[in-house]
């Protein structure tokens, strides 16, 4: 875990949030590679679930809504984390992260009476603080999928089943142990809620989580290091009937959660149709019925997924007396695809034909031009930050117009045709 975060500083992956005034607890920031990694996620997430399937629409809801919608949906009553505090070292734990511990895990100290709070952010419309000018910064996406559901269905006509999906920022106030990115107070998440029949809810929660648990192994995960856990009574959502959450083996205390899938029932559309006074009813054109959808909800986090995707892609090889550290990250989120090399930064001739070939391809795929020390340890450097792919132009190119690429995961070098770079690179990210 220090070698990834260390790894992630000095690379410009992610940076501590207002790092030169001292920091800001649990927020971060993402550098040039870690902003790469995370818009390849979030590109890949939405091709695979919205514009492969005929069946996910997309949204971008608004992060501020009518606070009504924070009512209706529960959260302003519901959405309550339990907080007890050191009488110590003052400070703060979220008492189910305590798991039992009854003295703080910091100094042994005693606790505060627990204390309920909302974690949601406030703020106010307007120029008057007032109770009436309140506003949330959202917990969670979906809501404004709930009360766009009628937009959608006059728009798309969609039948049953289908899903209404979107990416965008949350907020919650948390309580954190400070795990690095595992938790903070602004993330992303990638969220689906996926319209049903009641009668089918156990075959799509199945379906959903395969596909969940599919596509985080194809990024790299490892299989083992994941596992469903259900959600105790005591422990589900206001909204939920069902939720497992998909765990990932943290190196800091083991399996957590990674994503969560809920059977949400029909809770949204029935209480916002109540309190908004607007028919969010579905009519089925075959039966003429109208009836509340019921409702299976993935969700996943950007920021989450982003640890086990570079715990498990991290590995230190042995190479001819020094350590080679390779991010093994499938092509298709690597910040950079292909790096491009000169092999003498002082030969103006090479220079010239290897910065042709980067503006090339850098007209279809994120390129990064590397002239400085020797080969080696240029390789080395992209194999760190998980480049799976590296040209370098030599003599042999200026006489015969072929390059060599050299693979990040095997080493194994090969000679190409110049004019073959293209097809090779967007087959291979294809895949
Ligand atoms: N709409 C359902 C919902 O929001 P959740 O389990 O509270 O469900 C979904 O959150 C996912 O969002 C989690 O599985 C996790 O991946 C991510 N997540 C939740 N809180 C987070 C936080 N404070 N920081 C980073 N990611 C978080």
């Amino acid at each position: 875990m220090e070698k990834i975060v260390s790894l992630c500083k000095r690379r410009g992956f992610v940076y501590p949030g207002s790092e030169i005034y001292g920091g800001l607890a649990n927020t971060w920031d993402y550098g040039p590679l870690g902003v790469e990694l995370k818009n390849n996620l979030k590109k890949h997430w939405w091709k695979t679930f919205v514009q492969s399937r005929d069946d996910i629409f997309g949204l971008d809801g608004g992060i501020l809504m009518n606070p009504k919608i924070w009512e209706s949906s529960g959260h302003v009553k519901s959405f309550i984390d339990t907080l007890v505090e050191c009488k110590s070292c003052h400070k703060r734990f979220r008492v189910d992260f305590l798991e039992g511990k009854k003295a703080c895990p910091e100094c042994g100290g005693k606790f505060t009476e627990p204390k309920k709070f909302v974690p949601m952010f406030k703020t106010f419309i307007g120029p008057a603080e007032d109770s009436s000018a309140i506003a949330y910064l959202r917990p969670e996406t979906a809501q404004a999928i709930f009360v766009n559901f009628k937009n959608i269905i006059d728009s798309f006509h969609p039948k049953i089943p289908f899903g209404i999906a979107q990416i965008g920022k949350a907020f919650r106030n948390e309580i954190t142990l400070g795990n690095f990115i595992f938790r903070s107070l602004e993330f992303e998440l990638m969220e689906i809620e996926y319209f049903i029949h009641e009668k089918d809810w156990k075959k799509y929660f199945g379906e959903w989580q395969k596909l969940m648990e599919n596509w985080i192994i194809s990024l790299g995960v490892r299989k083992e290091n994941l596992r469903w856990r259900s959600h105790g009574k005591d422990e589900l959502s206001h909204y939920s009937k069902r939720t497992e959450d998909l765990e990932y083996n943290f190196p800091f205390g083991g399996f957590k959660e990674l994503y969560g899938l809920a059977y949400r029932t029909d809770f949204d559309l029935k209480n916002h149709s109540k309190f908004s006074g607007q028919d969010l009813n579905y009519q089925d054109l075959e039966t003429g019925k109208n009836f509340f959808p019921h409702v299976v909800e993935p969700a996943m986090g950007v920021e989450r997924s982003l640890l086990p995707i570079l715990l498990d892609a991290y590995r230190e090889e042995k190479d001819k007396g020094s350590v080679r550290v390779i991010l093994s990250l499938n092509p298709k989120i690597a910040p950079y695809k292909v790096a491009v090399f000169p092999l003498l930064a002082n030969k103006a001739e090479l220079v010239k034909k290897a910065k042709e070939i980067y503006e090339s391809l850098k007209l279809n795929f994120n390129v990064v031009w590397d002239d400085r020390g020797n080969i080696g340890k240029r390789y080395y450097a992209q194999d760190e930050i998980g480049t799976p792919w590296c040209v370098t132009v030599d003599f042999k190119t200026l006489e015969d117009k072929t390059v060599t690429i050299r693979d990040r995961d095997t080493m194994k070098q090969e000679r190409l045709g110049v004019d073959k770079l293209q097809d090779f690179f967007q087959t291979r990210l294809d895949k």
